[in-house]
């Protein structure tokens, strides 16, 4: 249930999310304004600080690809590594091809640094796109600016 992970700071742990975690995962997404949806608990993975649950994110499933998603760090907590920690850990779990959508250059960079690669609306899974299709209207219609990416470093 728990990573043994050296590099997290003393006192945190990486552990899957439980049934108990339901509505700080809530209060973490919301809070960063990500997709409302799909927010089932046995997708995610936590990180909890000294009993304070500050990190979460998630791997949706669609048919024969997965989305890495939900990926927040609590305001006090970022710049020390736990999103890079997390999504990493992430990654190493899914078992299908890996796909995200983030918003903005410097998020697209954080992920390029992870092994995502940009790709674009078109060379998305058939299974992805409805899911995706507001976003690329936002993207065409007003400026939005939506970045696709696709895993493509594996280990
Ligand atoms: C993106 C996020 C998860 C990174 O978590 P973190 O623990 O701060 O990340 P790390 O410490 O591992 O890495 C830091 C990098 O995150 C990125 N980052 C940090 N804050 C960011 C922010 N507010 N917006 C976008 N990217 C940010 C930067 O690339 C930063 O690199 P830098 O320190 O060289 O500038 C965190 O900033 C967050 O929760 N943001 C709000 C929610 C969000 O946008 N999630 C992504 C949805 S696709």
């Amino acid at each position: 249930m728990e990573q043994n992970n050296s590099l997290l700071p003393t006192g945190c742990v990486l552990r899957r999310a439980t049934s108990k975690d339901v509505w700080s995962i809530r209060g973490l997404v919301f809070s960063a304004k990500l997709d409302p949806t799909q927010l089932r608990w046995q997708q995610f993975w936590v990180i909890e600080c000294k009993k304070d649950l500050v990190a979460c994110g998630q791997l949706r499933n669609f048919s024969s690809t997965q989305e890495l998603g939900s990926l927040v760090v609590t305001p006090a907590w970022r710049g020390r590594g736990l999103g890079t920690l997390l999504a990493q850990h992430l990654i190493s779990t899914a078992t299908q091809p890996l796909y995200l959508e983030c918003l903005g250059e410097q998020l697209a960079q954080f992920y390029s640094r992870l092994g995502f690669v940009r790709i674009s609306f078109a060379d998305l899974p058939r299974s992805l796109k409805p899911k995706f299709r507001l976003s690329q209207l936002a993207k065409q219609l007003i400026k939005v600016p939506v970045v696709f990416m696709h895993y493509l470093q594996r280990e």
